[in-house]
């Protein structure tokens, strides 16, 4: 008997679904039969039990089999699956609930505090007085805001969430959050306040090198409560005319500048309280849907590793961590008025905090302290603001007065994805790339957690895409951050360089190549590695506008060697004041990418069966690569620039048409790797593919050299200064342990953490060969340079496995192919292997040839 595990829609941290016909996925346990259908069941509120049966092999996103659930219908959902051998048993039931999916389902309006509250003055709370039944069985609180919003009812604190709602594209689209409050009703008096806080956030926070007000003047929260009593009876609350508003003693807030706060003033909920300001109801409100990622959450929290005292007298504290989130502060003893601000750093340089780095963002937070005797210490943090830090700088307050945790914060997604090998350095690399990950992943996928920047640059996400799906499940993240690309997206089908845009107006014409591709390249990633056909048919328009902007900016030429570019982004041997001066042409960089857009384009149109579409995408990649081989490629495989980015990208991306060529591509490839001892010498596009290249070009031998050189610029070059985040720069620190004097350096960068699904897809040779790992290739690529790895998979179809031992040239394989499955096997011997298993765990062990 198997009971299947049961899953709705996306790994979702909220009570009610943004949809209400949510997709079904299950998993069965390793060992069961194969499924030939399936039954699905849901039982209503009422009792009414409505059954639907299939047959068939399908798991994954399953299409619910019923009308959709209306707002806030609520129904238990249970699966059976067949097998030869019969029906297996029920799965425990999960709840589907629908989130509110309509505008017309909101009572409650966006209020703003009519006095007071212009940018730069203290956040506000705004609040009312409630009612409540004696015989509540059920509450949720939907909410969103124009900025952030924290929402209180009574003395507690709604949810776990920090700068709710997120960033959208706010122009077009908000998202709304719904928590399950029935507790926090129940602990209440008959009459209850409920209060919201509110803060800048991205909507009215200094954004940008320039500290714009990207989106409006105006700060809000629109929250509404809905009770379901025993009776029956729903009761509905709002937002509204009727609430007030009141000054908080958060003096000061921003993502970028920190948050200034005088404790000595009332609380929020003692403010809320006397609030007697008056509201405005705000109207120009973008269109709310349900959010589909995550809540952003506290993940954890770190000690300080120890503190000292700094050249300049300053109270320095390392955490041992870059990461991002703010400190909690116990303050054991204070005077009444004294001050204390943290100031916060990644790096630490000639003995003091490394400030440099974060240009125009303040990055300090600072408190007015009243008096506070250890008898009753005062825990204090802020929640307005964050920070991307290792270091902090204490002032105005002994250490001896306060204790002290870092508390990392990130969008709440589940870790699915481990590797490790027998190398303590590329372990620690690919923790690095997780860091990089959480810091990176708050509600929207950011270039740089720290500086004046925090943007969600669309290159950087285009080549982390396939590794942050590997790490954790961004399904949800993912998928919001599209739509918000799809909604800023130009009538011209150009797409920004940074989603949500906040570069307009005066960047407005710009998209490239490399970064614009995020619109073709991230819908494709889900798709690949989750099965999730839906994201291709809502991104579909966005796609092919997409492609048809690039190929007429390609022109008559079909070369896209005008306009303006990226290029290869940040090559290390670019001058370090000008990131764009590539060795890579940028015309072969861009064209490379115009191909790899097109071809994508008409691999989603085959996929969803829209067949002229397919071809004529596909006609329009032919005619874009033969142009490019003229124009770039020698018939012995040259290329023009010749650097390792441009082979790389050919090779990676099937441009090149004889065999000639490719071994020609591939040998120069090899050799430019020789020369450079196997130093890195690509930028943000020739990086995530000169692995890939290299073993395409028969010199898997070449990528682990390179994988492995410790030496300038490499990855493990930042590894082995004690690097815990993954860098923007090759060398953002010196040899010297200075940071590089570009005005441009993070600590912080996710983009070359690329590697990391290499490391998984040929170290430890787990790769998908089907749209969710239906198919899997085992193929690790052992060189001998690395004695062990390993690899584990959370897929949608369950737990996939890689792990092998290399030991005096025998190699002991051990796989796990989930239920559902089925895997080829190309091991490096010349042993008998079988070429496909299935389900289960097999083990091989066999005489090691090497790969080269
Ligand atoms: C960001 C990058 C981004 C780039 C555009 C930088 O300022 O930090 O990561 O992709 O600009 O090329």
């Amino acid at each position: 008997m198997s009971y299947p595990s049961l899953t709705l829609e996306h790994d979702l941290t909220a009570p009610a679904l943004p949809t209400g016909s949510p997709r079904l996925s299950w998993t069965t346990p390793p060992g069961s039969p194969a499924q030939t259908g399936y039954a699905v069941e849901v039982t209503a509120v009422d009792g009414t039990v409505r059954r639907s049966e299939h047959d068939g092999d399908e798991s994954v996103l399953v299409a619910w089999p019923f009308e959709p659930l209306a707002s806030r219908e609520q129904v238990e959902v249970r699966v059976r699956t067949r097998a030869t051998d019969g029906w297996g048993d029920w799965s425990e039931p999960v709840i589907a609930e629908a989130s509110l999916l309509h505008a017309s389902d909101w009572q409650a309006r966006m209020i703003s505090p009519r006095e007071g509250h212009a940018a730069g003055d203290p956040a506000p709370v705004l609040a009312t007085e409630i009612d409540l039944p004696d015989d509540v069985v059920s509450a949720r609180l939907y909410l969103t805001a124009l900025g952030t919003a924290t929402v209180w009812i009574g003395d507690r604190r709604v949810g776990e969430d920090y700068l709710a709602p997120g960033w959208n594209a706010y122009r077009h689209r908000l998202e709304h959050r719904v928590h399950d409050v029935t507790d926090h009703l129940l602990a209440a008096g008959p009459r209850t306040q409920v209060a919201a806080v509110v803060g800048n956030g991205w909507y009215r926070g200094e954004l940008t090198w320039d500290l714009r007000l990207c989106y409006g003047d105006r700060i809000g929260v629109q929250a509404q409560l809905e009770i379901e009593t025993a009776g029956g009876e729903r009761i509905v609350y709002g937002t509204g005319p009727d609430w007030r508003a009141a000054a908080t003693g958060v003096l000061a807030d921003d993502l970028y500048g920190g948050q200034t706060t005088d404790l000595r003033r009332p609380g929020a909920l003692e403010t809320a309280a006397q609030a007697g300001g008056a509201v405005d109801v705000l109207d120009d409100v973008p269109t709310l849907e349900p959010a589909l990622g995550p809540d952003v959450r506290e993940i954890g929290t770190l000690s300080p590793l120890g503190n000292w005292r700094s050249p300049s007298g300053a109270q320095l504290v390392d955490f041992g961590q870059n990461l991002v989130g703010w400190l909690r502060i116990r303050v054991l003893r204070a005077a009444d008025g004294q001050l204390l601000k943290v100031r916060h750093a990644e790096v630490i340089e000639h003995g003091e905090l490394g400030t440099r780095p974060l240009r125009k963002a303040r990055a300090e937070d600072v408190w007015t302290l009243p008096a506070v005797g250890p008898e009753e210490p005062l825990v204090l943090e802020p929640t307005l603001t964050f920070h991307g830090f290792r270091y902090a700088e204490i002032e105005g307050i002994a250490l001896e007065d306060i204790e002290l945790e870092a508390v990392v914060i990130s969008s709440d997604l589940s870790r699915i994805g481990w590797f490790e090998c027998s190398d303590p350095e590329i372990n620690r690399l690919h923790e690095n790339v997780v860091w990089g990950m959480r810091g990176n992943f708050v509600d929207v996928p950011t270039d740089c957690p720290q500086r004046d920047e925090r943007l969600g640059w669309t290159g950087d996400l285009q080549v982390f895409a396939p590794t942050a799906a590997t790490l954790c499940d961004v399904r949800g993240f993912l998928t919001s951050w599209l739509r918000d690309l799809a909604a800023d997206q130009r009538a011209d089908g150009t797409v920004p360089v940074v989603i949500p845009d906040v570069l307009v107006p005066d960047v407005d014409s710009q998209f490239a190549a490399g970064w614009s591709d995020a619109a073709v390249v991230v819908p494709w990633v889900l798709y690949e590695r989750y099965g999730d056909l839906a994201v291709l048919e809502r991104q579909y328009p966005s796609m092919t506008a997409w492609a048809d902007a690039e190929y007429t900016a390609a022109g008559e030429s079909r070369l896209w060697d005008t306009g303006f570019q990226y290029g290869d982004w940040l090559d290390p041997t670019a001058p370090p004041d000008d990131a764009a001066a590539a060795k890579a042409d940028k015309g072969v960089v861009a064209t490379a990418y115009l191909v790899r857009t097109l071809d994508l384009v008409a691999r989603t149109a085959r996929v969803l069966g829209k067949d002229d579409d397919a071809a004529s995408h596909a006609e329009r990649a032919d005619a874009v690569r033969a142009a490019f081989r003229v124009a770039y490629v020698r018939a012995d495989g040259h290329i023009l620039s010749d650097c390792q980015t441009v082979y790389s990208l050919a090779l990676a991306y099937d441009l090149l048409g004889s065999d000639e060529e490719r071994s020609g591509a591939g040998r120069r490839l090899a050799e430019l790797v020789e020369e450079a001892d196997a130093h890195v010498s690509t930028g943000f596009l020739g990086t995530p593919v000169i692995l890939d290249a290299l073993c395409h070009a028969g010199r898997p031998d070449l990528a682990h050299r390179m994988l492995l050189q410790r030496g300038n610029p490499s990855w493990l070059y930042s590894v082995s200064m004690g690097a815990t985040t993954i860098w923007e720069r090759w060398d953002s620190l010196l040899e010297d342990g200075t940071i590089n004097p570009s005005g441009m350096t993070s600590f912080n960068h996710y983009a070359y953490g690329a590697v990391a699904d290499w490391l998984y897809r040929s170290v430890a040779g787990l790769a998908p060969t089907a749209p969710g790992y239906r198919t899997i290739s085992i193929a690790p690529l052992v060189t001998g340079d690395l004695t062990r790895a390993s690899a584990r998979l959370l897929t949608p179809y369950g737990e996939a496995a890689v792990s092998w031992v290399l030991r005096e040239e025998r190699l002991a394989v051990g796989v796990t192919v989930p239920t559902g499955s089925t895997a080829t096997i190309a091991l490096p011997t010349d042993d008998d292997v079988p070429a496909q298993v299935g389900p289960g765990r097999h083990t091989f062990e066999v005489a090691w040839r090497s790969p080269v």
